[in-house]
């Protein structure tokens, strides 16, 4: 097994921040949920295989099995993952960490190894462990169908308890470094453009000869 060090998420009191019982709250009552996944299907072919990491309730991995998608979430908070089956019974989210993740453990999972689409959505990057940036950018790298990108999304400025500040230039860095690259950046899921509160982020690898199941 990888070394697998604590998350600022799990450091910070997990499931104490409220986030679960509040997105269910709003499941329930009605309210619209489901900005992230709209942007992540447009941004997708019909019926993609997509990844949902730091998958929290699961709120986007249903939104996006809503839209036709084949669509496997990873959590590692176990509460969350109990209050995901709550909310949406059946759902399954895979308790894994990010740094989990390798073509093995999806395999032992029975989940597609390759995707067209990678969702880290909600702040999952300001809330991984302390220097795995680039590890998890890596990882997920790897996972990338030909063609592949990733939407990342995570507040510049006051974020949730416990999360990091990750400037841009940071992050672009970082994404370089893990042989991605940057296709867009805006400010929310609707595409505003880019400010100083709330970064959304549109990846895709550097050299897709490096893909999984690239090359020749
Ligand atoms: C604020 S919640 C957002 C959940 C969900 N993406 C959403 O938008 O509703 C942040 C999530 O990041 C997850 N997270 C933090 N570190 C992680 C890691 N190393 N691997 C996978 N998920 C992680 C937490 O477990 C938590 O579910």
């Amino acid at each position: 097994m990888n070394d697998i060090p604590p998350s600022r998420w799990a450091l910070s009191g997990g499931a104490a921040h409220g986030y679960g019982p509040r997105f269910a709250a709003l499941v329930a009552s009605g309210e619209d949920v489901d900005g992230e996944a709209r942007l992540a299907d447009a941004l997708s072919p019909r019926a993609a295989r997509i990844l949902d990491v730091g998958a929290g309730m699961g709120r986007v991995t249903a939104g996006l099995r809503a839209r036709g998608h084949d669509v496997i979430g990873i959590e590692p908070d176990a509460t969350l993952v109990l209050q995901a089956e709550s909310t949406y019974p059946g759902i399954g989210l895979l308790p894994l960490d990010v740094l989990e993740l390798s073509s093995e453990t999806l395999e032992a999972h029975g989940a597609p190894t390759a995707y067209d689409l990678v969702v880290a959505v909600g702040n999952v990057f300001i809330l991984l462990a302390e220097e795995t940036e680039v590890r998890a950018l890596t990882t997920l790298r790897a996972l990338l169908s030909p063609g592949g990108r990733m939407l990342i999304g995570f507040h510049l400025t006051a974020g949730p308890g416990g999360s990091r500040t990750y400037p841009p230039e940071e992050f672009v860095r970082d994404v370089a470094t893990a042989g991605l690259q940057v296709d867009l950046r805006a400010g929310s899921y609707e595409l505003h453009p880019a400010n100083a509160e709330y970064a959304v982020w549109l990846l895709s690898a550097a050299d897709p000869a490096q893909e999984a199941g690239g090359g020749a």
